[in-house]
């Protein structure tokens, strides 16, 4: 934390934007009791001002102390909270509300490990509490801030990821002022919501535009980074039946899903004998059984290890519901995934065999 005389170069530039950019006229802002501003923060942890700005003046009008909302039903408050989303958020509050009418006097507590050990409170909302009701300096670290830092240091990594966080709870330590709280805190809130937005950013009206890497660097729109994504690995056991006359079953797979409604090789799942396969598609037995080289492909959420088959029929059933025999050496015109394809890849080496 900076100290009383010395602001930071980025805490002065804050406040004095603060003066004609931030926001000055929420609801919230009147009136800075602890219980407002715990019952704001609590509605902004997943939701937009705008819509939380009718359900905080519902609140405050229905239940204008903490001990009005701790002898409420939770049955009514969750109606009241009705379309806000996130109703543990809801029952959270009411149980704050008991626990700090019952055991503390009404009163919140006044330090950071305090207000933590309450249900719904989290380190960045009991340093929004701290800060804005009681002016006790203290850092936070909400989403809108977490954009502001990672954009004004060029933060690499998800910002929720643990490292990535702990540095930037660094640097909003660093920066939280000893002076001015309030104003600071709400002005970093803003900044964040109304220039330092994640799309379109407004970085020429920026009042840290002169230090941000992101912006100098003109790689804000880089950040903040995004979450990588869960590949997930699956193995898929498919089976490319074919006859003398060089053709090849394929089977319409079901609209949901992976490749909804394109024409595939049979599937085997795990434990699925050839000639059980077979038997379910009324085709006759397998004449021979010839393992093809397995490989991966990879979608944008799955990695697949692909181990065909080919076996060879000479009993047929020409006509099926439930698949379709296909000419290898004619044009096809079912849709089919690239997987199917990479798969007639591999069969065109074997074409001397194929074509006997
Ligand atoms: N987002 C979270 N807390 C806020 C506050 N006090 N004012 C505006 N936006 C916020």
């Amino acid at each position: 934390m900076t100290n009383n005389n010395e602001h930071s170069k980025f805490a002065r530039a804050l406040l004095r934007w603060h003066s004609t950019g931030g926001r000055h006229n929420l609801p919230w802002q009147k009136n800075q009791t602890a219980y407002r501003v715990w019952l704001s923060e609590i509605m902004l942890q997943q939701t937009q001002v705008k819509t939380a700005i009718p359900y905080f003046n519902k609140f405050v009008a229905k239940y204008p102390t903490i001990s009005d909302l701790a002898n409420a039903d939770i049955d009514e408050i969750l109606k009241l909270w009705e379309g806000l989303g996130y109703y543990s958020r809801a029952r959270n509050l009411h149980k704050t509300a008991l626990i700090v009418s019952s055991n503390f006097a009404g009163r919140f507590p006044k330090t950071i490990h305090g207000l933590m050990a309450l249900p719904g409170i989290g380190r960045s909302t009991a340093g929004a509490i701290l800060s804005l009701a009681f002016q006790i300096p203290t850092a936070i670290l909400d989403g809108n801030v977490k954009r502001v830092l990672t954009r004004y240091h060029a933060i690499r990594g998800w910002p929720g990821d643990a490292k990535t966080e702990k540095k930037l709870w660094a640097f909003a330590e660093e920066y939280t002022p000893s002076l001015y709280i309030r104003n600071y805190t709400q002005a970093i809130m803003d900044l964040g919501a109304t220039l330092c937005t994640r799309s379109n950013p407004c970085c020429s009206k920026c009042p840290l535009n002169s230090d941000c890497v992101a912006y100098n660097d003109a790689i804000v729109s880089k950040f903040p980074e995004k979450k990588e994504k869960k590949i997930k690995q699956q193995d898929l056991y498919l089976c490319v039946i074919t006859n003398q006359e060089n053709e090849v079953v394929l089977v319409q797979r079901a609209a949901k899903g992976i490749w909804g409604g394109l024409w595939c090789f049979p599937e085997r799942t795990d434990g699925t004998g050839v000639n059980t396969l077979l038997e379910s598609l009324g085709i006759g037995k397998a004449k021979k059984i010839e393992q093809l080289t397995p490989f991966n492909h990879k979608l944008s959420h799955i990695n697949f290890k692909i181990f065909p088959i080919l076996v060879s029929v000479t009993n047929q059933k020409k006509v099926s519901s439930s698949f379709i025999w296909q000419s290898l050496t004619e044009d096809w015109c079912v849709g089919v995934p690239k997987s199917v394809t990479k798969i007639i890849d591999i069969l065109v080496g074997c074409k001397p065999k194929l074509l006997q």
